[in-house]
């Protein structure tokens, strides 16, 4: 499941997340979402045209010997 974590670092809050491998998240750009930085779908009712931007970690690779 994915973790995220925030602290500031020059005046400015900065959100890191961290996701397992194949793991898929959509993030909220309009910052409304009652569970940021994850879309909560919060963006539907708000008037801008801004949603969730779409985030996947690449599966791990089986390597062969
Ligand atoms: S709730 Fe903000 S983009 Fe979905």
């Amino acid at each position: 499941m994915a973790e995220n974590t925030t602290e500031e670092r020059n005046g400015h809050l900065r959100t890191e997340v961290k996701l397992a491998a194949g793991e898929k998240v959509a993030l909220c750009r309009c910052f409304g979402s009652g569970d940021f930085p994850f879309c909560d779908g919060t963006h539907k009712t708000l008037k801008s045209s801004v949603g969730p931007v779409i985030v996947s970690a690449p599966k791990e690779e089986k390597k062969e010997d």
